[in-house]
């Protein structure tokens, strides 16, 4: 009793600090929540497992020259109801996915429709500044902008989505984001399971109100990111696919502002991990289970030869340690039927890939960011910023943060060891590999044996990365891809010379 009387008071101090001692606005963001305690720290959002009757669909696929139109769309599929949210298309929320072969140029037209600015970052893709929808680059509303730049990346599954500086989170929610399949040789040789038996997933959490899409975080959730009860896979809330007694290729996306899965099969089976952001591993990783944070890809075979007609399995998420609000429960995300009795032949290479990894010794600069953002009783931290900062600075597009130079190799680390929530840290321009992590799991995790963009850094962890910086010139992000973090000002800017 005593104790817990001791930590209100003490987090009302701390708000007082940490909103900058407004009051008002304190007892203002207090009313949707029990006590003081809940607000600094969050609660979970339970997910709502739906009746998985609606069939799974695919966004229409276009090559590297499209046309996307950003508006206000009715499309998303909950319990057979459209919704209403964002959309690049006239019929649904999503885009279209682009697919197209490394060394061809990427040409996308953006017309906005959309009531206020907006404009696209291409996740993962090494675009020049001015094509790389930094948070002011805006297109207007009513205006629109034509992205063209030349994609020589590994083949890969990468994606497009909003930027707009304080608005990601919301344009994203809404529904506005995009697959990208960028084909290589190299990946074609191993002849993957490919037209039907490749399924490509988005992964997204929505809140709904009144058949819309609904974006309204409330402080609290600005603090744990914004999470909806409601798992949609492709735009259709629970969903079913059928399939058969093969090996399916499955390329998921996490597409969600904030809620990180770890993403298993219902039946406990194992399946192979195969790429992650930046393309293939060098060879397949089996594994039961995949923690994937947003903005992160994960490259699959799921084997469905030991299964029989009728059988039902769920891609699940399950429990894991992710700080006050994330893995606390375990849900079904979506269904697969196997409807059909068939022989499959295909044999998974043992050498997928090569890649050239850098030893830290090749480094000739080492950058330190505390992502830590202690806040509340609790996470074990003091106060040190005026909401999600890296270092204790937020986003200013005036101000340049780190000065890199063309060509160089750097080691970054992102220390989250005060940490108490993940945060899936995401460099624009360059694609890096993992160096080490301490604390939590300790280990470098099976997806993350190859080229990343973004790595999930849960509490307490430290993640070592090295960046082999391109050539692209100018001014880019990087940031926490926990979209209400990121928004919150938990991004910062280097300049490329
Ligand atoms: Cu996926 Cu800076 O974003
Ligand atoms: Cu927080
Ligand atoms: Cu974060």
């Amino acid at each position: 009793m005593i104790r817990r009387r001791f930590i209100r008071i003490s987090s009302l101090g701390a708000a007082g600090v940490f909103f900058g001692g407004s009051l008002p606005m304190l007892t203002g963001c207090m009313k949707n929540h029990d006590s003081m305690e809940d607000m600094m720290m969050g609660e979970p959002v339970p997910v709502t497992e739906g009746s998985f009757t609606d069939a799974l669909s695919f966004p229409g696929i276009q090559s590297n020259n499209a046309s996307l139109v950003a508006q206000p769309t009715s499309g998303g599929l909950y319990n057979g109801n459209k919704l209403a949210g964002y959309g690049y298309q006239s019929n649904g929320i999503l885009g279209p996915t682009l697919k197209f072969n490394s060394g061809e140029s990427l040409s996308v037209n953006v017309q906005n429709n959309l009531p206020e600015a907006t404009n696209i970052h291409w996740h993962g893709l090494a675009a020049p500044a001015d094509m790389d929808g930094h948070p002011t680059a805006l297109i207007q509303s009513g205006a629109s902008f034509n992205y063209f730049f030349p994609v020589n990346q590994r083949a890969s599954l990468y994606w497009y989505h909003p930027h707009p500086d304080k608005k990601t989170g919301e344009h994203v929610f809404k529904g506005l984001a995009g697959l990208m399949v960028v084909n290589d040789p190299e990946e074609a040789a191993l002849n993957l399971p490919s037209g039907s038996d490749e399924i490509l997933l988005v992964i997204q959490d929505k809140r709904i109100m009144a058949d819309s899409i609904n974006y309204s975080p409330t402080d609290s959730e600005i603090m744990t990111g914004y999470m909806g009860e409601f798992v949609f896979v492709n735009g259709v809330y629970a969903p079913f696919h059928t399939v058969s007694t093969k090996q399916y290729r499955v390329r998921m996306l996490n597409g969600s502002n904030a809620r990180v899965y770890n993403l298993a099969l219902s039946n406990g089976a194992a399946f192979s991990i195969i790429g992650s952001d930046g393309g293939l591993l060098p060879s397949s990783e089996t594994v039961n289970s995949v923690l994937l944070g947003p903005g992160e890809r994960v490259d699959l075979i799921v084997d469905f030869r030991n299964n029989t007609v009728n059988d039902e399995v769920f891609l699940i998420s399950k429990t894991f340690d992710g700080g006050d609000v994330q893995g606390t429960q375990e849900f079904k995300i979506m269904k697969f039927v196997v409807t059909l009795q068939e022989s499959d032949s295909f044999v998974l290479p043992s050498t997928l890939s090569f890649i050239t990894f850098l030893n830290e010794s090749a480094a000739t600069k080492t950058r330190s960011f505390d992502i830590s953002n202690p806040h509340g009783m609790g996470h074990g931290g003091h106060i040190t910023g005026s909401g999600h900062n890296i270092g204790g600075k937020t986003f200013d597009a005036t101000r340049i943060d780190e000065y890199i130079t063309a060509g160089d190799i750097e080691v970054w680390t992102f220390d989250n060891s005060m940490g108490g929530e993940p945060h899936p840290m995401h460099l624009h321009g360059q694609p890096f590999q993992i160096l080490d992590r301490t604390n939590g799991s300790g280990t470098i995790q099976p997806h993350e044996k190859g080229l990343k963009d973004t790595v999930n850094v849960m509490p307490k962890e430290i993640v070592r990365v090295i960046v082999p910086f391109g050539s692209l010139l100018g001014t880019f992000v990087f940031h926490c891809h926990n979209l209400e973090h990121e928004d919150d000002g938990m991004m910062l800017q280097y300049q490329m010379s």
